[in-house]
């Protein structure tokens, strides 16, 4: 059975069938999923998704791509998210990225560190999006160390040595459609460095299709058994162990004791 820790379920990609899609999840292999904010509004749409289906699980935050229309008052939003709502889990996903800059960079910085200090609060775990941007980001990092206690480095592309030094703080690697691909040499070298005990199987569905779909396909939770494969096969062991061991690390990282 599948854990899928980070999906946009609530993303226009699925506005024609997404009830079908997520109530076909448990007979497609998939026991459960974590719907992850980008932003305020996919905050909202994704503690609506979690309060209307029960496989459904949500985070809240928002992305650094949307950090420079964030304002004070959203903490206390999230906060209240997170505090009326047992099937709110998370925050996230949050962090820096370096790539498209579409909010400048002391920006990003700012409101990554305010939601890392809501998380710490709320010793809730955090949903990492890194992306170009990790000398910056693992400074605020190792300042959470210790105070933060659970993450997921969302979507890897870490090198092994700061994917180690996330592992030896307690932290979770999220490894997704990005493994199936040609160009997959650094997430497989983290892979072989760190136990599978750290590992989140993940989609960032409707993006990062795995192979042998398309990429400009729409992706589903149910294609992470696809991942799940190709992760078997670096660490010589089947797709389906993959999906066992990871779907109780989610429920570790995530504090889910209602197991499938
Ligand atoms: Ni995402």
């Amino acid at each position: 059975m599948i854990f899928d820790s980070h999906t946009h379920l609530d993303d226009s990609a699925y506005d024609t069938d997404r009830d079908d899609v997520i109530s076909s999840l448990i007979q497609n292999g998939v026991g459960l999923v974590v719907n992850c904010g980008a932003d305020m509004a996919t905050s909202a749409s994704s503690v609506a998704l979690a309060t209307k289906y029960p496989h459904v699980y949500a985070a809240v935050g928002v992305h650094p791509h949307d950090s420079k229309d964030m304002v004070e008052e959203d903490i206390a939003t999230l906060r209240n998210y997170y505090l009326e709502s047992n099937k709110v889990k998370a925050i996230g996903e949050i962090g820096l990225d370096y790539h498209y800059d579409n909010s400048p960079r002391d920006i990003q910085k700012y409101w990554f560190e305010k939601q890392m200090e809501l998380a710490y609060e709320l010793s809730a775990p955090v949903v990492l999006h890194v992306r170009e941007a990790f000398g910056d980001a693992m400074d605020i990092i190792r300042k959470y160390n210790g105070k933060v206690k659970r993450a997921v480095l969302h979507c890897c592309s870490a090198s092994p040595e700061i994917a180690l030094e996330c592992v030896d703080y307690g932290y979770y690697i999220g490894v997704g459609g990005a493994v199936t691909f040609k160009s997959a040499t650094k997430i497989k070298e983290v892979l072989k460095a760190i136990p599978l005990e750290r590992v989140l199987l993940e989609t960032d569905c409707p993006y990062m299709t795995p192979v042998p779909y398309s990429r400009r396909d729409r992706n589903e939770p149910k294609y992470s058994s696809h991942s799940a494969k190709v992760i078997g096969e670096v660490l010589g062991i089947s797709g389906e162990e993959v999906e066992a061991v990871t779907y109780t690390n989610a429920c570790k990282f995530f504090d889910i004791t209602d197991k499938m």
